[in-house]
């Protein structure tokens, strides 16, 4: 499979790219490609909600670095979804991504696979991101 991880912590080299890393490396051993994209080092504005990509097939309106991972995309069997907590749900650059990801919405989604990978200071915090994650993915 060809794998592709949207990882939204902004810290390079801390504790989400050691999870990262964890499961690329696992995935790799498996035969499976892993391609890391590092969305908070991006420059990825929120969704205008404007439909612009239903009438464009796919194209976003906003012009900046979601392009290029949305190409990525295109090619991906499996989307692994990565991010720290921050207030009890995922980054608000990780969040930016998947909204974006509305784009998807008017040709259809080129993945069927999904997982969600969390790491936060204290236990019991990812309830919100796991509800997000499963309806968004329902
Ligand atoms: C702005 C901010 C908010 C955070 N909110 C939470 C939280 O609500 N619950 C929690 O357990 N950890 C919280 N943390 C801690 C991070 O989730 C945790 O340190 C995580 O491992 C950081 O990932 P990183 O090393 O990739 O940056 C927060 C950290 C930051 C910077």
């Amino acid at each position: 499979m060809n794998i592709v991880v949207l990882s939204g912590s902004p810290r390079k080299g801390a504790n989400t790219d050691t999870m990262v890393e964890a499961f690329a490396e696992t995935a790799r051993e498996g035969g499976h490609t892993v391609e890391v994209v590092r969305v908070a080092g991006k420059k990825i504005a929120g969704c205008l909600g404007c439909q612009y990509c239903f009438t464009h097939e796919g194209t976003c309106v906003q012009k900046d670095d979601m392009a290029d991972v949305i190409e990525s995309l295109k090619g991906a069997d499996m989307v692994v979804f990565a991010s720290p907590i921050y207030w009890f749900d995922i980054t608000a650059q990780e969040k930016a991504a998947i909204d974006r990801l509305y784009a998807f919405g008017a040709t259809g989604f080129p993945f069927t696979k999904t997982a969600l990978l969390l790491d936060s200071h204290s236990e019991g915090v990812y309830d919100a991101a796991i509800a997000m994650y499963k309806s968004t993915c329902a």
